[in-house]
């Protein structure tokens, strides 16, 4: 048997490709900033960002003036040690966002972007997000959910890589059954939109 190559983002070193594929200034963002601004303006807001490669999302939360305490993880290594050596400040974490190490409730706000599709499936995450969830989970999408869901595992040089489009059905049913409240938006710029779902759990 062939030996098989791990998941691309285990090994990816390429911190910049969000920017160099013009990723990196989609309103999506700004978006869920200016929510967090109205919500936590006069407090610290604690806030978990799963999947971070390159830190923009942490870049870009510190430009709204907020009063964070940013923890981010990823499954890249090099992708944490570059964020580590740019925003020393943060917290960095080597960790999957289905087997999250830390306490329920732990976190104001989590956060996931543009993740979800490269999971083989998105149910573990997304409980996951919950359980260390407050009170705000966002998930944004950059294949928003549609009809027929679509899952697909592709191998690449170097590693293999999931780009699921899910079924938004079942999956807007988990979050109702998890959230007080669901805010879904589509949000666009040229020709990609981004899905956000902005999640209020119960106090
Ligand atoms: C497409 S990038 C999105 C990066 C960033 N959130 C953004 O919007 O620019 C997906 C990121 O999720 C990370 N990732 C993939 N699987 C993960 C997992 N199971 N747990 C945590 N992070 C993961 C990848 O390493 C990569 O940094």
């Amino acid at each position: 048997m062939e030996e098989s190559t791990g998941s691309l983002w285990e090994q990816t070193t390429d911190v910049d490709y969000m920017r160099k594929e013009g990723r990196d200034t989609h309103p999506s963002y700004d978006w869920l900033n200016g929510r967090l601004v109205e919500l936590y303006d006069d407090t610290v807001v604690d806030f978990l960002d799963c999947g971070v490669m390159s830190g923009t999302t942490y870049a870009k939360l510190k430009d709204t003036g907020l009063s964070c305490n940013y923890t981010g993880i990823d499954i890249g290594e090099p992708l944490l040690e570059s964020c580590r050596s740019r925003f020393p400040e943060a917290r960095w974490r080597y960790m999957s966002v289905t087997d999250l190490s830390f306490p329920s409730g732990a976190f104001d706000v989590v956060n996931c972007r543009h993740l979800l599709e490269s999971l083989p499936y998105y149910e573990t995450a997304v409980r996951e997000m919950f359980r260390v969830a407050r009170r705000h989970v966002a998930i944004c999408f950059f294949q928003p959910p549609r009809d027929p869901e679509a899952l697909l595992r592709r191998d690449t040089a170097g590693g293999y890589i999931w780009l699921n489009r899910y079924s938004p059905g079942p999956f807007e049913d988990l979050l109702a059954k998890l959230s007080d409240t669901v805010e879904r938006i589509d949000i666009s710029q040229g020709r990609r939109t981004d899905r956000m779902y902005f999640c209020t759990k119960s106090v």
